[in-house]
């Protein structure tokens, strides 16, 4: 059961208290309704992905009441700052690198360095997110391949019985998802246009450049091959160490990825899943393939034990094999 709550403050107070608890709460923001969960709770980002039924891990982006509590988690350079107050609270995204001591899960960045921030203007969606006091992750909250919905009816329709709650704050003002733009280099790259114009960005920090954004299809998104394309470099996360799929053996100078029952004889292990659990294995992915390669000095090479194809098993898969795909 899908609790429908109003926009209000019991409602909120509600949402509040479900999202600090793990749960999914879609919620309106000015721009359309985002499918929220605790960001730094790696379970309910993993959540997200399975309510969405989506086949890959894309990044997300969180959400913030404000410049200040977003600027706590990635590093804000000059044109970040310009932009924010210029744009913010509003329909803009930007891509900024991750601070050291950044809460947010990697898997709701994908296991990227760089992370999507954004301060909705909805009075609602600013409310509830001081009321959670934590970053909110939310892609639309649509299932994948859908458009993004822009009522609670729309979002009823999609997730009705796959997450707690949504908050009704009505229609959306804006009606298209926000612009989201990479300020993590020398010059800005558009890399989603949305409710925020190019000009009216080119008018405030001078002109940017267009790029494509990393999804499923860019040629970009991280895999080890993609990872030798100039300009690509920065942003993406691959293993240093090679990769070895559906292991069913293991050396002692392998690092191991485990399901399950760990192989024995492994230089060092890193469980996803003692309980073969697949949204536990996915909250653990990115903080595994990152703890093997700080830890696995001497080792030759990642050997990962198979995971199921199925449910967020696809997911898994899908990063796990652009990790391993052969260097260009
Ligand atoms: O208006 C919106 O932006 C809505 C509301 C709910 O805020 N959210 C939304 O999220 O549309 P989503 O997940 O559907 O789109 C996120 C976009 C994707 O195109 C993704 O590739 C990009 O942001 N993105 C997120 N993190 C990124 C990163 N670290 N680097 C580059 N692109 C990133
Ligand atoms: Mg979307």
């Amino acid at each position: 059961m899908t609790e429908l709550l109003l926009d209000d403050e019991a409602g909120r107070v509600r949402a509040a208290a479900l999202l600090r608890g793990g749960a999914l709460v879609a919620f309106g923001t000015e721009t359309v309704y985002g499918l929220g969960g605790d960001a730094t709770d790696a379970r309910a980002v993993a959540g997200i992905f399975v309510a969405k039924g989506r086949p890959r891990f894309n990044p997300l982006i969180c959400h913030y009441p404000d410049a200040a509590a977003a600027f706590a988690d990635v590093e804000a350079n000059e044109a970040a700052r310009v932009l924010a107050a210029a744009f913010w609270p509003g329909a803009l995204t930007m891509v900024l690198p991750r601070r050291p001591a950044c809460p947010v899960a990697l898997l709701a960045g994908a296991g990227l360095d760089t992370l999507a921030v954004r301060v909705p203007a909805h009075a609602g969606a600013q409310a509830l997110l001081r009321a959670v006091g934590r970053p909110v992750a939310g892609p639309s909250a649509n299932r994948s391949g859908q458009v993004s919905p822009t009522t609670a009816l729309h979002v009823m329709h999609e997730l009705g019985g796959r997450i707690a709650a949504v908050l009704d704050s009505g229609p959306c003002r804006v009606g298209v998802e926000s612009t989201v733009l990479d300020v993590s280099g020398a010059r800005p790259v558009l890399l989603r246009p949305g409710g925020v114009t190019r000009e009216a960005i080119e008018a405030v920090v001078g002109e940017i450049a267009v790029g494509a954004p990393i999804g499923p299809s860019s040629p970009g998104f991280p895999s080890r091959g993609a990872l030798k394309s100039p300009g690509l470099l920065a942003s993406h996360y691959a293993p240093g160490l090679e990769v070895r799929l559906g292991a069913v053996t293991v050396a002692a100078d392998e690092g191991l990825l485990a399901f399950g029952v760990p192989l024995a004889g492994a230089g060092v292990v890193f469980q996803l899943s003692a309980a073969g659990d697949l949204t536990e294995a996915a909250a653990n992915l990115f903080a595994g393939l990152r703890w093997l390669d700080a830890n696995g000095t001497g080792m030759s090479r990642i050997a990962v034990m198979p995971v199921p194809m199925e449910g967020l098993g696809l997911a898994i898969n899908d990063r796990l094999s652009r990790a391993a795909a052969p260097r260009a």
